[in-house]
């Protein structure tokens, strides 16, 4: 822990990319632990691909429904909390990388994060809307009937949530930042990802292989360990605290 405090202190960029486990002590559930991750009860592609929403509509919507409740239930927990006062106590230091399609850093008081996967809270068209001339918005998902899932009354397109599905691409400006970042900062630090997800999961590898320390946060293996010049065995509220905090 003294090391790696010793690191944050010296670094003058310091990148910290989060995974599902960031939020567990809020709440919400991660994606692949084994008892409780929610790809050990539900089937990914059935629930978070283009294909399985196409398939059963009001299925996907129900199930996203759910988890938006989950999430405006949960709060910021004391690893989230941490990383936005090492933030403004350290103004332009810290690029904030999420997998997580919460809005718990945000919540926590964080700003300028890269969501490299959607925000569950955001709706969006499922196609481009029909009636979208060049240079106008189209309909807007918020005018949608009440579904579920809602549908459009003008053009019938349906709204899906604003997340990243399996087989689509990444938000390009967040990604190339993401990318920025990873080659810039001299440490990393990891917390609470399995690291099973690319191309989020390379961010790590490419740090390394730009001259920074990569450091993992996670009370379990992940399969970012090898990159890792430091692993810390614990959580994300119990660890971001002792490490960030003065
Ligand atoms: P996973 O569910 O794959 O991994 C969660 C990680 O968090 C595991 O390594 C756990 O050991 C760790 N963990 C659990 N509790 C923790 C805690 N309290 N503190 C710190 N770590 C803890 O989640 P992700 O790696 O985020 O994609 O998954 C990546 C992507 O796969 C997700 O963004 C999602 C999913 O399919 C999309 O939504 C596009």
């Amino acid at each position: 822990m003294a090391r790696v405090r010793s690191w944050i202190a010296a670094a003058e960029h310091l990148c910290v990319l989060t995974g599902a486990g960031m939020s567990a002590e809020s709440g919400v559930p991660t994606f692949r632990d084994a008892l409780t991750g929610l790809w050990a009860r539900h089937d990914p592609m059935a629930l978070a691909s283009e294909p399985g929403f196409r398939r059963d509509p009001g299925l996907v919507w129900g199930w996203y429904a759910e988890r938006r409740e989950g999430v405006r239930q949960a709060r910021p927990n004391a690893g989230h909390l941490a990383l936005a006062r090492w933030q403004a106590r350290h103004p332009g230091r810290l690029s904030l990388v999420t997998q997580n399609v919460d809005d718990l850093h945000q919540r926590a008081g964080s700003t300028g994060l890269l969501a490299l996967h959607g925000a569950l809270l955001e709706d969006r068209w499922l196609a481009p809307c029909p009636r979208q001339a060049p240079g106008a918005s189209g309909c807007d998902p918020a005018c949608a009937d009440a579904g579920p899932p809602p549908r459009c009354a003008h053009c019938g397109n349906l709204v899906r949530p604003g997340v990243v599905w399996f087989g689509e691409h990444l938000p390009g400006a967040a990604f190339t930042s993401a990318l920025e970042a990873a080659a810039r900062c001299d440490l990393m630090l990891v917390v609470g990802t399995s690291g099973m997800v690319h191309p989020a999961a390379g961010l790590p590898g490419r740090a390394v292989e730009h001259g920074a320390r990569v450091v993992i946060v996670n009370p379990l293996p992940s399969q970012l360990d090898g990159h890792a010049h430091e692993v810390l065995r614990g959580t994300a509220a119990g660890l971001l605290p002792c490490l960030l905090d003065d």
